[in-house]
């Protein structure tokens, strides 16, 4: 009884888990509905041993007490059954392969089948401390953050990193994939319908390991090949953002590219204004971008983007707040067009 308050906080917390966007029981993709089959398998697998030890452990307790007015009796001592023996060995092993084939089969599936899909469009992903770079190689664009995809076609994500040992996990899609530095993983995904899915880094980093997230933003192919086209289409930059364009060339050009397919050690801006949070998990508002770019730290301790406001530690150069306005002004201007 004195577990019921723990198991409440449990359901609570369980509960917490609701969000269609980032729930692998929530299955909105096919490589996530077969992972979700392989759960309740072995799930299922669980509950039914669970509950015939426990019936016949409840009989043994009931059958073999002692009862009313019963000696002290020493029970006929056994040793060894081969009967037993064989049982208790066999059905493991049955068990273990009703487990074993379905995994093994999905994991191929997911590998090896869609790597002949010439249909496949591929995406090059490559973590890094702490933020995701998405390189669309047949297509000549790239982004960071917020990845984009067509719906009902599988994506053929090629997993890097470019500094230490990262992993790519978007929960409802299916997943988690390493990426490693010097090594290309592949893994494919796929999702049903138009949403915005959840994603996060399921490697411990660094210090903002936990706030490593990115957005996966599906949608009808139609949309997609608009999403592409404007991502290529030139930014046009009104005439009181100019003076924010300066300042973003002189201090930050250096690292964070604003055009169609740049990269750089930074993220690529390329339509930042239409991103739906600032480092990957700051709500999208002035507040927020000020702070990020006056002290990175404070947001995403170990971001390797330096400060630019005084006082704050790794300060690259201490701009004025005017000037931190007009950048601000300027990285609001970034949009794609409607
Ligand atoms: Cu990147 Cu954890």
């Amino acid at each position: 009884w004195r577990f019921i308050p723990l198991f409440g906080l449990m359901m609570l917390l369980l509960t917490g888990c609701g969000d269609d966007t980032i729930s692998a029981l929530k299955p909105r993709g096919p490589v996530a509905r077969d992972q979700m089959f392989l759960m309740e398998l072995s799930f299922g697998i669980m509950i039914a041993v669970v509950v015939v030890v426990f019936a016949i452990y409840l009989y043994v307790l009931v059958r073999f007490r002692k009862k009313k007015g019963e000696k002290d009796i020493i029970p006929k001592q056994v040793e060894g059954s081969h009967t037993l023996e064989i049982i208790w060995t066999v059905i493991p092993i049955i068990l273990l392969l009703v487990l074993a084939v379905p995994t093994v089969q999905y994991t191929f599936k997911v590998l090896e089948d869609h790597r002949e899909n010439k249909d496949a469009l591929t995406v090059k992903v490559t973590a890094h401390a702490f933020w995701w770079q998405f390189e669309y190689p047949s297509l000549g664009i790239s982004t960071a953050q917020d990845l984009v995809i067509p719906t009902g076609k599988k994506i053929a994500f090629e997993l890097t990193a470019s500094d230490v040992k990262h992993s790519f996990w978007v929960p409802s899609l299916g997943g988690k994939m390493d990426t490693n530095p010097g090594l290309t993983n592949v893994y494919y995904l796929e999702a049903d319908d138009a949403d915005t899915f959840l994603g996060k880094c399921a490697e411990l980093c660094g210090a903002s390991h936990t706030l490593m997230d990115f957005k996966v933003k599906s949608m009808e192919p139609a949309q997609f090949d608009q999403w592409v086209a404007k991502m290529k289409a030139p930014a046009a930059i009104p005439a009181d953002a100019k003076a924010g364009e300066q300042i973003f060339k002189d201090n930050c050009l250096s690292c964070h590219a604003v055009n169609a397919q740049g990269l750089g050690a930074g993220p690529n801006l390329n339509g930042f204004a239409s991103r739906e949070k600032i480092a990957g998990i700051m709500p999208h508002n002035d507040e927020s971008l000020k702070q990020w770019i006056a002290d990175p730290q404070s947001v995403k301790p170990g971001a390797k983007m330096p400060a630019f406001s005084e006082g704050a530690p790794n300060v690259a150069k201490a701009l004025k707040d005017q000037e931190i306005n007009d950048l601000v002004k300027y990285l609001n201007s970034l949009k794609l067009p409607q």
